[in-house]
């Protein structure tokens, strides 16, 4: 080291000083510049790619109505337990009353420094109405608080999920009225079976659709329970009443252990569930009416509203409606998937991993709601052929189990009853005539000359009349049923 004259000394030794001087300062007044919900500890501003990289502002904004709703209530158990004044508790409510208000109308400034929705509103708040603001996070964490937040978020999506389902199945219903006597085949394998009504086939649909409604609501049901209280993960040393908070925002009752109320994303998983297996309906529907649509069908048409043209082919009218809701259903099942991959491993409570529950929500909420919306109105403005389906159904091999039924009521046993009309469907196949006209005391004496009444559609559908079944009547009773249902 080179020798120093006593000024240079003087000087290094002040500027050591002063550097020393500043980092305590820095420690006292921490840099303004730091995240401000943990100022405390950080004497250095996150780095600009960590801020983009967590923060999740972009996409949950879309809980605000609902932080807003907690924080009130949050609020008002704040003050019901002397840690507000009653001024202090107004100042919040109006406070966050006009936030609402903003982000509604767009005038809000969301910021990405402040990661989520949560400090944003809490930083809003504090800024417009000083210290009261500040006090608000007391006996709260954002962990009780985005749990709390996702679970009404849940409970609005399932409620309007709900009517728009309903509306799927009154189209399907009016579809199905419209067309309670039109036969058509009825498929398996994608062969033609036997003859049904094509409001039986769109019925169908409403009873999965029913079904799907159920679901929903046993998960909403169970999803009804409060977190907030639970704290990070071991509740608070301030206890508020957490009943009246849960009561205030409608939930059943209030979560019972604060550590798996943090954890659990559950609820997110069966709704991710639920709304991937609704997505497996209408991807059946939209394969059927696709199907139906077809030349080679022909039983059903579009209308111009829910088709496409080809910008090279002329003649073409496309399904892309149904071809989308089948291809959305991917992105249902993916992100139930991605929820669930996300979750195992996790040990309690909370990781930052968590954030990553809600994407997939939003998305699979958002997808299907249009889903049903362009559905309901697709279906209802479908027009049927009714000549088309009923010449496809004319095929008298769609009787062919009528036939072995005929001989089953002339006390010949099923199987034996199969094997003779496997022989009349070959031999008529063999003469290139109609099973209808073939000569069937040919293959057995069983066959009594009475099987032309087997042969007729109308008739075939009557005796269908077991519950459950397709006939006329059944149908037009379950049509009268589900009026009433979905009334
Ligand atoms: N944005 C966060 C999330 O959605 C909120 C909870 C943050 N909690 C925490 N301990 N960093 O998960």
């Amino acid at each position: 080291m080179p020798q120093l004259d006593l000024w240079s000394w003087v000087y290094l030794q002040l500027g050591r000083f002063a550097a020393i001087l500043a980092a305590r300062l820095a420690t006292l007044h921490p840099n303004p510049e730091a995240p401000f919900m943990w100022k405390g500890r950080f004497t250095q501003q996150t780095a600009d790619l960590v801020q983009r990289y967590g923060e999740s502002v972009s996409y949950d904004w879309r809980l605000f109505p609902h932080d807003i709703a907690g924080s009130i209530a949050h609020a008002r158990a704040q003050m019901n337990a002397r840690l507000l004044t009653e001024e202090e508790f107004v100042q919040i409510e109006t406070g966050l009353r006009e936030i609402e208000r903003e982000i509604e109308e767009g005038e809000f400034e969301f910021s990405n420094e402040l990661e989520d929705i949560h400090m944003n509103i809490e930083a809003a708040l504090t800024r417009k109405i000083g210290p009261a603001g500040s006090k608000l996070h007391t006996a709260r964490s954002r962990n009780d608080q985005v749990a709390t937040d996702t679970r009404l978020y849940c409970r609005f999506a399932i409620d309007s999920i709900l009517s728009l389902i309903a509306g799927l199945q009154k189209a399907l219903l009016a579809q199905a009225e419209n067309h309670a006597a039109t036969i058509l085949p009825g498929y398996t394998h994608l062969q033609r079976g036997q003859p049904v009504t094509a409001g039986h086939h769109l019925l169908a649909y409403v009873e999965m659709l029913e079904r799907d409604k159920q679901r929903l609501s046993d998960c909403r049901k169970r999803l009804n329970v409060c977190p907030l209280g639970s704290g990070a993960l071991a509740g608070s040393t301030i206890n508020l009443d957490r009943s009246a908070i849960a009561q205030e925002l409608g939930f059943d009752g209030v979560s019972t252990n604060s550590m798996d109320a943090i954890a659990d994303r559950d609820y997110i998983a069966e709704f991710l569930f639920i709304l991937s297996l609704l997505g497996a309906h209408l991807s059946r529907l939209s394969e059927d009416l696709i199907l139906w649509c077809s030349a080679e069908f022909g039983f059903a048409a579009l209308s111009d509203r829910h088709t496409t043209g080809s910008s090279l082919m002329p003649q073409k009218k496309n399904p892309d409606v149904c071809e989308l809701t089948r291809g959305k259903t991917g992105r249902l099942v993916g992100n139930l998937v991605a929820l669930l991959t996300a979750l195992k491993g996790l040990p309690l409570t909370y990781n930052r991993d968590l954030q990553e529950d809600k994407e997939p929500l939003f998305d699979s909420v958002e997808t299907i709601t249009l889903v049903l919306e362009v559905n309901a109105e697709m279906i209802a403005s479908m027009d049927l052929n009714i000549e088309n389906c009923r010449k496809a159904a004319e095929d008298p091999l769609l009787l062919a189990t009528d036939l072995a039924d005929y001989l089953v009521r002339k006390g010949v046993p099923f199987r034996d009853a199969h094997e003779l009309v496997g022989k009349a469907v070959a031999c008529a196949e063999e003469q290139d005539t109609t099973l209808d006209t073939l000569d069937l005391s040919l293959i057995s004496d069983k066959f009594g000359n009475d099987t032309e009444s087997v042969f007729n559609l109308e008739g075939a559908l009557r005796a269908r009349s077991n519950p459950g079944s397709p006939s006329f009547e059944n149908v037009m009773g379950e049509i009268q049923r589900w009026k009433v249902e979905l009334a």
